[in-house]
């Protein structure tokens, strides 16, 4: 069996540092905020499988109808030896596209999640034991560093999750990916797309509650890493669709006036009664604002694929 390869790609308090420092200057600015990164602790991992698995939570299944249907012609197109995805998760859905490339030398995962990493390769490897895995905790927000294996290489990033980021965060990580390519190397992007309101909002606001589990266990992790005293029943989960930004927002609305205390910030966070905090954004997408955006980056779309119901798109651009 070839070896399951793990790299912290940043040092081990890195980690720390960065929610100390994005929980201090979001919760001392106005509005407040947390980045949605920070949802996904084991358990948060597990809630947002759950979602995946909702009935109003239609993006993954759009999009794993686009992988089953083009998987062949992802994999012709590209003709990968290595296949990088950032944001891997369980890896559940790219399963489809590493069935279409027998020829595949590495698979490099990139996860925050160390939990959801080893998970992923545990059950790829059992059904691909000679595949080289090489998985990194990583933000892949920043520079990344990849291992030195064979090209030509797809960098994969599915699941919408470049919708969490905002427009000239995009921009900067679309070059940060260009850099790791060469030309001819591709990327395969899924985005989610401009729909109605109710549908948008249906999908983060479910009724059986999971999403706002799923929100309110960011407040669970600053607990934990922090020392902080949230009380996670205290807030309302809120979602919302912005109409001139085309996303969507959610946000947690302190039920009443209370303090929290984040004894690791020697910090006392004061809430209004209905103030929020705004956890996560979530652009959705049109085909003329994602070609522009790869152009700029210099990255030429090739392909355009959708789901059959026109929910979701996979983009596949060349790096030129
Ligand atoms: C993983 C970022 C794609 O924005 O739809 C799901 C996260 N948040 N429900 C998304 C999420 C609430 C998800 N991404």
């Amino acid at each position: 069996m070839s070896p399951f390869l793990l790299t912290r790609t940043l040092p081990v308090d890195a980690t720390d540092a960065a929610l100390r420092a994005d929980v201090l200057h979001g919760l001392t600015r106005h509005p407040k905020t947390l980045p949605p990164k920070w949802f996904y602790d084991a358990h948060g991992s597990e809630l947002f499988e759950e979602i995946t698995r909702l009935p109003e939570y239609y993006p993954t299944r759009a999009e794993r109808e686009i992988l089953i249907d083009r998987a062949d012609e992802i994999a012709r197109a590209s003709g990968a030896r290595t296949l990088i995805e950032l944001g891997s998760g369980s890896s559940e859905k790219t399963r489809h596209l590493l069935d279409a490339l027998p020829a595949l030398h590495s698979y490099v995962p990139v996860d925050v999640s160390e939990s959801a990493l080893r998970g992923a390769a545990e059950a790829l490897l059992a059904e691909r034991p000679e595949l080289s895995v090489h998985a990194l905790i990583a933000d892949f927000t920043g520079g990344l560093a990849l291992p030195g294996t064979p090209g030509p290489r797809l960098i994969a990033f599915l699941g919408g999750t470049i919708g969490n980021l905002l427009p000239d965060g995009r921009a900067a990580f679309l070059k940060s990916v260009r850099s790791l390519l060469s030309p001819g190397d591709a990327l395969l992007l899924g985005t989610d797309l401009v729909k109605e309101e109710k549908v948008l909002v249906a999908a983060y606001d479910d009724a059986a509650g999971v999403t706002a589990e799923f929100n309110r266990n960011v407040l669970r992790v600053v607990n934990r890493e922090l020392g902080a005293d949230f009380d996670p029943a205290g807030f309302d989960h809120v979602a919302l669709w912005d109409p001139g930004q085309e996303w969507i927002e959610m946000r947690l609305r302190a039920r009443r006036a209370h303090t929290v205390k984040i004894p690791a910030l020697d910090l006392v966070v004061g809430f209004e009664a209905g103030e929020e905090v705004r956890t996560e954004v979530s652009a959705k997408f049109r085909r003329e604002g994602v070609r522009a955006e790869l152009d700029t980056a210099g990255l030429r779309l090739d392909q355009w694929w959708t789901d059959s119901g026109g929910r979701f798109a996979l983009s596949l651009a060349t790096a030129v």
